[in-house]
C-alpha cells in the first residue's frame, strides 16, 4: 500500500511560503497522476502570478474572466473548448499526443466545439446536404489505411462541417438538425465517398462572450480557414480526430485556433467538366484524402455540445 504522507499544516509567515504550502497540502492525494498534475498546475500559477506581479485588480479581471467562461456554456456551446483552442491549448495538446508522442507530423487536429454524438448514418456516396444550403457542390473520396498501407474495414467516420455561410447547424434556425454531417463506415478497401457543399471559413463565435473579448483586445481576427472535419473510429486503433483544410483558402497561416499543420491541407480541385452527377452545375470540387490510422486505444471524446 501507497504510504500517505502525513499533512501537519503551517501558518504562513510570507508570500514566499504560501507556494510550499499549498504543494504540502496537496501532496497527500492517494492518486499519483492527480498529485503530480495538480503540483505543476499550482507551480506553474504562483510562478504566473511573480512573474507579471499580479494586482488584486487583475487577479479579480482574471476570476471573472473564468466565471464567464463557464457562464458562457451550455448545451450548444462549449466557451471552455474555445478559450483553449484560441490560445493555442488544444492544438499543442492535441500534436503531443499523436504522431509519435509530438516527434513527427501527424494527421490530428484539434476536436473543435461542434462535434456532436450520432450523427446520422449515411451510406458511401450519399449527401450530407440536409436543407437547401447554398456553395458548389462538393465530391470527397477518402481511403482508410493503416501504418503499413492495409485498408481499415468498417472504421465508422463522422464528418461534420460549417455552411458556406459560415455558421454550423446547432448555431443556425435556418437549418435542418443535423446539416452537414454524417457518420460513414468504410468498406471492403478501406474507402468511403460523401457529397456536400464546398465549405468556407468563418469566424468563430465573438458577440458576448470572453474569448471574443480577448480576441477583440488582441487585435486578432477571429477567422478560421475553411475545412472539413472527421473523426474516424475503430477498435484496435487510436481514434483520429482531424480536419482537411481548403488549399486555396488566405487565412490557412493564421488560423485562429493554430489547427493547420502542412499533413492536413488537402487538394481540394476546381472542375469544369462533366460532374459525378448529371444535376450538378459547374465548377464543382473534388477532393481525394487518405487517412491514416495508429494502432492504439479507440475512444470518443466526450462531446462538447448536445
Ligand atoms: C471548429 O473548427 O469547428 C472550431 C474549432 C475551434 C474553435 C471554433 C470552431
Ligand atoms: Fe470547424
Amino acid at each position: 500500500m501507497e504510504q500517505q504522507a502525513r499533512y501537519e499544516g503551517r501558518i504562513i509567515e510570507n508570500a514566499d511560503e504560501v507556494t510550499p504550502a499549498v504543494l504540502d497540502a496537496m501532496a497527500q492525494a492517494p492518486n499519483a497522476r492527480l498529485r503530480e498534475i495538480a503540483a505543476a498546475f499550482v507551480r506553474h500559477m504562483h510562478a504566473f502570478a511573480r512573474e507579471v506581479k499580479l494586482t488584486e485588480a487583475e487577479y479579480d479581471i482574471g476570476i471573472d474572466f473564468l466565471n464567464r467562461i463557464g457562464k458562457a456554456t451550455n448545451d450548444r456551446h462549449n466557451e471552455g473548448i474555445l478559450f483553449a483552442d484560441a490560445i493555442g491549448f488544444s492544438t499543442l495538446v492535441c500534436l503531443m499526443n499523436n504522431g509519435n508522442n509530438g516527434a513527427t507530423e501527424t494527421a490530428a487536429a484539434l476536436l473543435g466545439p461542434f462535434w456532436r454524438m450520432h450523427s446520422p448514418r449515411t451510406e458511401s456516396g450519399g449527401s450530407i446536404v440536409r436543407s437547401p444550403t447554398p456553395g458548389p457542390e462538393l465530391f470527397v473520396s477518402c481511403t482508410v489505411r493503416d501504418g503499413k498501407g492495409a485498408p481499415i474495414i468498417g472504421a465508422e467516420v463522422d464528418v461534420w462541417h460549417a455552411s458556406p455561410v459560415g455558421m454550423y447547424e446547432n448555431q443556425d434556425e435556418s437549418q435542418a438538425d443535423m446539416n452537414l454531417r454524417g457518420k460513414f463506415v468504410t468498406d471492403a478497401e478501406g474507402r468511403f465517398r460523401l457529397r456536400t457543399v464546398k465549405p468556407a471559413g468563418y469566424s468563430v463565435p465573438i458577440e458576448g462572450n470572453p474569448t471574443g473579448d480577448m480576441l477583440k483586445a488582441q487585435r486578432r481576427h477571429p477567422y478560421r480557414p475553411a475545412h472539413l472535419h472527421f473523426l474516424l473510429y475503430k477498435p484496435g486503433f487510436k481514434t483520429l480526430v482531424t480536419q482537411v483544410f481548403v488549399d486555396d483558402d488566405p487565412r490557412l497561416k493564421t488560423d485562429v485556433v493554430f489547427g493547420v499543420t502542412r499533413a492536413l491541407v488537402g487538394r481540394y480541385e476546381s472542375h469544369n467538366g462533366p460532374a459525378p452527377a448529371p444535376e450538378v452545375a459547374s465548377p464543382w470540387y473534388s477532393l481525394d484524402y487518405t487517412f491514416v490510422m495508429e494502432p492504439g486505444e479507440a475512444k470518443l471524446p466526450i462531446p462538447p455540445i448536445k
